[in-house]
């Protein structure tokens, strides 16, 4: 069913006027940040918005600071019309979407530093200027929208941990909640990038999910942490992934961990195939 199409808000105070109206009426607002080329996984953001709070309001940026030189921010897929339509669809209240020069104004000067989950050499590790780029935009974003929540995938389970920290660390008082991945019906969990996966890429990446399910239920069972994420990385090696990592952590510090006594363990992967990085992450 379509609905109506949501409000585009262009500028902070076109959004701010939005939030305060609905706050006005004792209606209770969500937040879902997203860089736009929508799929299913993000309207699940959405409805988990819309479960919690009357309004939802998705932020539409592709934010420059979080993508290294050598990334792909200028072919980072921008499909606004299209998001428009899923929006819609969804029940979106409104769509926030500033241009870069409303968030990054002449004369901006201040980036977010982070420790803790941020430093666990893991996505850090192979982006190292990535989460600084997106604690800063998530900042402004939330600034922007004082709102009741903030929606992120778990697909992306370091940064949702690094904004969840960082809200903490900062009072910011909106309540940072992570929202189940989405897969396809394989188990591939649901990317913007699994476009650029090739016809035969797309066959082999079902492996990481396989490979990490396979290790959790393992350790779940008792096996030996260390044993199964060897195991686990052979599964992704044979399907022809070269891995970045394939670890078991802390699910909330991200910390290593080497026994299921040491806390709730989720595991985390990063692997590419051809060209294209995929990453995956399962509770165990
Ligand atoms: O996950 C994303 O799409 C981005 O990192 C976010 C949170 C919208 C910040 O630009």
């Amino acid at each position: 069913m379509t609905g109506s199409s949501p409000k585009v808000l262009p500028d902070v105070a076109s959004l701010r006027a939005a939030v305060a109206a609905w706050r006005a009426k004792g209606e209770k607002v969500a937040l879902v940040p997203t860089m736009g080329a929508l799929h299913a996984g993000h309207v699940s953001l959405v409805e988990e918005g819309l479960r919690r709070a009357q309004r939802v309001v998705v932020s539409i940026f592709v934010n420059p600071t979080q993508f290294a030189p050598t990334e792909d921010f200028s072919k980072y897929p921008r499909t606004f019309d299209a998001d428009l339509a899923r929006l819609a669809a969804a029940g979106c209240d409104a769509c926030f979407a500033p241009g870069v020069e409303d968030m990054y104004p002449k004369g901006f000067a201040t980036t977010v530093t982070l420790e803790g989950p941020a430093k666990v050499d893991l996505e850090d590790h192979f982006r190292p200027t990535h989460f600084a780029g997106v604690a800063t935009v998530v900042s402004k974003l939330l600034n922007q929208a004082q709102a009741d929540y903030a929606i992120f995938g778990e697909k992306d389970y370091q940064q949702l941990k690094v904004i969840q920290r960082m809200a903490r660390d900062l009072d910011i008082p909106t309540e940072i909640l992570g929202a189940p991945t989405l897969r396809e019906s394989d188990g591939l969990a649901m990317s913007s990038r699994n476009v650029y996966l090739a016809p035969d890429e797309r066959q082999r990446a079902i492996a990481m999910f396989r490979a990490l399910n396979h290790a959790a239920a393992k350790i779940r069972e008792g096996e030996v942490i260390g044993h199964e994420m060897t195991e686990a990385r052979e599964i992704l090696v044979e399907a022809g992934f070269a891995v970045d990592y394939i670890e078991a952590r802390h699910a909330d510090t991200l910390e290593r961990i080497a026994r299921r006594v040491e806390g709730p363990i989720r595991l985390l992967a990063a692997a590419r195939l051809g060209k294209t990085r995929l990453i995956d992450n399962i509770a165990v």
